[in-house]
């Protein structure tokens, strides 16, 4: 059994910055409500035709690529995460192998949401852990402002989401003591479509449908959120799920070092982070910048807090996420 460790973190978001300003243009909204409510000032929105998921994520992997020291050759397996791929079929892990150039390795796509980048993380390192693999390109990237309903009907959800891609290099560590300690994930299905985009799809919604009605008042193919069950589950699964994972190994809240949450709203962030009594050095968020990136969120949140110098040898880092299914996982690494 080996272990994994993080070895290279890059991140991309388009040029494009969206102010709260910027919206109430083209909505009915605020910069008070967005910011009084999500702690959101800004975001990215990708200029139609110069990024796609994929490329984003590329640009964010070749930075970690560098960054861990290894050739494109090195990497033995890849794994995207994504709710908004550039095709219905095949997934953005082809098109990464494709685009960067990567010998023929397996690439596997991950469809958890705001959670897909610990999911993926949980499985990188279990290639990892049983010897198969020794490096492996993790991605997370999301395009949402294609998808959106910038409209003041779709204005509880459209403000909230923003574009962008993080990438991890995970390789073998050396030893036990370092790297990822422990993944813990779970679902609950039962709230599915509590924070869902309906259509395209084979249940309820086909394709076909969509265009024989040609309805401009078809809703089911915007995300919707029903906000508030969301924020009740989420302040409760992150809780339980970052003390699943310290309890796991011994630890406890006052241990952490970082915790890196997914950044779904800074009310949570916030709430989580008095629950445990943390400090607001011990927990970073950067939701007021890029809004909510979903799968992106913690590959760019955690490369920002590396690059600033906040993630050094030895410290408890803690990564939790929270999204639609409803998913959430946490990861306990020890850097
Ligand atoms: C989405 C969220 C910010 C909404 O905040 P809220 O306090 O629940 O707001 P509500 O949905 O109850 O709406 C309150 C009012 O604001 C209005 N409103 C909604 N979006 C608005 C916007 N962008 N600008 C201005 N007003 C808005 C509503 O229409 C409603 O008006 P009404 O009282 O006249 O009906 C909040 O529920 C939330 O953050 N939920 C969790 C979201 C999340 O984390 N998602 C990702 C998980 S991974």
């Amino acid at each position: 059994m080996y272990n994994s460790k993080i070895t290279g973190l890059g991140y991309y978001v388009p040029d494009n910055v969206v102010t709260n300003d910027d919206l109430s243009k083209i909505m009915d909204t605020n910069d008070a409500w967005i910011q009084e409510r999500t702690g959101i000032k800004e975001r990215r929105h990708v200029i139609k035709g110069e990024d796609t998921t994929t490329s984003m994520g590329v640009k964010a992997a070749k930075i970690a690529i560098e960054r861990a020291g290894i050739d494109k050759d090195d990497i033995d397996f890849i794994v995207f995460a994504t709710l908004s791929p550039d095709y219905y079929f095949p997934g953005p892990g082809v098109l990464v192998q494709r685009d960067l150039g990567i010998k023929t390795v397996g690439a596997l796509d991950v469809r958890n949401q705001c959670s897909g980048f610990v999911y993926a993380i949980s499985v990188a390192d279990q290639y990892i852990k049983t010897g198969m693999y020794k490096n492996i390109l993790v991605i997370g990237s999301e395009l949402h402002s294609y998808g959106l309903d910038m409209t003041t009907r779709g204005r509880a959800v459209s403000v909230i989401f923003g574009d962008g891609a993080g990438a991890a290099i995970l390789s073998r560590a050396e030893s036990q003591d370092e790297g990822i300690l422990s993944t813990h994930l779970h679902s609950e299905g039962q709230h599915a479509e509590e924070l869902s985009l309906i259509a395209p799809g084979m249940g309820k919604r086909w394709v076909s449908d969509i265009i024989a009605d040609n309805d401009p008042n078809d809703e089911s193919y915007f995300p919707y959120m029903n906000g508030q069950f969301v924020f009740k589950n989420a302040v409760v699964r992150f809780s339980e799920v970052i003390m699943e994972g310290l309890g796991k190994n011994g630890l406890q809240p006052n241990d952490i070092d970082l915790l890196v949450p997914h950044q779904a709203n800074l009310r949570i962030s916030q709430f989580i982070q008095n629950k445990f009594g943390l400090k607001d050095d011990q927990v970073f968020n950067n939701i007021m910048s890029y809004g909510n990136t979903t799968a992106a969120s913690i590959p760019i949140a955690l490369t920002e807090a590396w690059e600033s110098g906040k993630v050094n040898s030895g410290d408890l880092v803690v990564l939790a996420a929270f999204g639609s299914g409803f998913t959430w996982g946490s990861v306990i690494i020890r850097w």
